[in-house]
């Protein structure tokens, strides 16, 4: 597994049939490879840089849009439905509250510290939880006593339970991340009484014609939300590729918020010719 599975960048050359022209500035959602300068990328997981978006920052984009639009699908999000994100701070969760709010939905989310929740509160969710003083249940329950419907979570095992105690009557709990663990009880008498579904994703693994249709997808669907602003990428911090650890140790140490971008490095031994032209995120 090459890592870097989305880039932001200018089309450098095509192959015969392109839907592309040399120098469209673009964002892709790639099979991995992606902490390059340069990556070659079926045509079909290119889409257009969306306008009003600094090209580097549009890095961020393509695979938070790509899962959250199609875990959201998967677990049929309605609007005036309620979504419960797990860790609105995050790159992905930072999207799907945006991306949550501008489909219509109620949203809750968690985040850790009251710095990260008002942050959270900022990029327009309903309800925030700060999951570490206080208990995302607990709190649901008193707010929203009727459940939520769907449950966007990157926690994994350790959240199983609580997030089935959260769902409403055929409420959706859409596993993407498994932070905390991959193995948990389930009971399925819970499931069966209230007609829950649990369902899990991954975008990584899909074959070239399922990214395909999911970047066809957030074309029509999500696009024109970028476009309008009313989703925006969440960057944290632009990093120069050759320092690709410390933006991982960032990341890990849990002080970004949103997401972290490699930009090519600019060092003055390169030579104008060499310049790459890809960001990374
Ligand atoms: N299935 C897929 O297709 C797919 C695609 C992309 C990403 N993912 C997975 O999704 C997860 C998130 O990705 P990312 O890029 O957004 O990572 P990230 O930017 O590092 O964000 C991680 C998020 O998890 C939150 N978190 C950690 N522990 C938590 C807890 N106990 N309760 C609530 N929230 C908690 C963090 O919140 P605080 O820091 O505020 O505590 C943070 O917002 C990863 O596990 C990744 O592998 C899956």
């Amino acid at each position: 597994m090459w890592p870097g599975l989305e880039v932001s960048g200018v089309v450098s050359a095509i192959g015969p049939g392109s839907r592309w022209r040399v120098g469209d500035e673009v964002v892709a959602l790639l099979d991995g490879g992606g902490y390059a300068t340069k990556a070659a990328v079926a045509d079909a997981q290119v889409l257009p840089a969306p306008p009003g978006v600094p090209l580097v920052d549009a890095a961020a984009l393509p695979e938070a849009a790509c899962t959250v639009w199609s875990t959201l699908s998967a677990a049929r999000l309605a609007p005036g439905e309620w979504l419960l994100v797990h860790g609105g701070s995050g790159g992905v969760g930072s999207f799907a509250v945006q991306l949550g709010k501008a489909l219509g939905a109620h949203v809750a989310t968690t985040a850790g510290g009251p710095e990260r929740a008002a942050r959270c509160a900022a990029l327009g969710a309903d309800l925030v939880i700060d999951h570490r003083s206080e208990d995302f249940v607990e709190v649901l329950h008193e707010r929203v006593p009727g459940g939520v419907d769907v449950v966007l979570d990157v926690v994994g095992a350790a959240y199983l339970d609580r997030n089935l105690d959260v769902l409403a009557v055929e409420g959706r709990l859409a596993v993407i991340g498994l932070q905390q663990g991959s193995r948990a009880e389930l009971d399925l008498g819970r499931l069966l009484s209230r007609r829950l579904t649990v369902l899990g994703t991954t975008l990584r693994s899909r074959p070239p014609e399922q990214k395909a249709e999911i970047v066809a997808q957030v074309l029509r669907h999500v696009w024109p939300l970028v476009a309008g602003g009313q989703v925006r990428p969440v960057v944290h911090d632009r990093i120069p590729l050759s320092r690709a650890y410390d933006a991982h140790r960032m990341l890990a140490s849990g002080a970004a918020f949103g997401n972290v971008v490699l930009t090519p490095d600019r060092g003055p031994s390169q030579q104008p010719d060499q310049q790459p032209d890809l960001q990374q995120d």
